[in-house]
């Protein structure tokens, strides 16, 4: 499985580690920077996490900024994409399951390496329930298409 990740530098510690553990899963990780803690702004970064996934380069993204809300901001504008801010692990598994989100945003400032390791593997492995939720996705797909 290929793994998209982003930082800005408010992120890039918690990238860090979580890249590192990622890796010695197995999962092959693409980074799309920032490559260090010095200050830059979070679109650009957020944007090309985002466009992997729709191009199929990368099977989900996981950003990192402050709060992951930036990035899940940026992300969302990408037609396709379900990016979703999430510092909880009952919101990780809920979004994965109910709302196929293939972007998972993480807050450097709000988690510690432990629960944010813990909400990328629940992440990475709760599957979409599909069903009725799978109406739903495809409502979105479809109302995308008229914003
Ligand atoms: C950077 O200071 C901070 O605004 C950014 O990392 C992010 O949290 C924005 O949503």
């Amino acid at each position: 499985m290929k793994i998209a990740i982003a930082s800005d530098h408010a992120g890039f510690d918690l990238k860090v580690e979580i890249k590192e553990k990622l890796i010695k899963e197995g999962y092959e990780v693409l980074d799309f920077g920032a490559d260090s803690e010095k200050r830059v702004d979070y679109p650009e970064f957020g944007l090309a996490g985002a466009k992997a996934v729709i191009a199929k380069k990368a099977d989900c993204a996981i950003l990192f900024c402050g709060t992951g809300l930036g990035m899940a901001i940026m992300a969302n504008k990408v037609k396709g994409i379900r990016a979703v801010p999430c510092n909880d692990l009952f919101s990780v598994k809920l979004t994965r399951s109910h709302n196929n989100a293939n972007v998972l945003c993480l807050g450097g400032r709000i988690l510690g390496p432990d629960l944010a390791w813990e909400i990328v593997l629940t992440f990475l492995n709760t599957p979409f329930a599909g069903g009725r939720h799978l109406r739903r996705i495809n409502e979105i797909k479809r109302l995308e298409k008229t914003c």
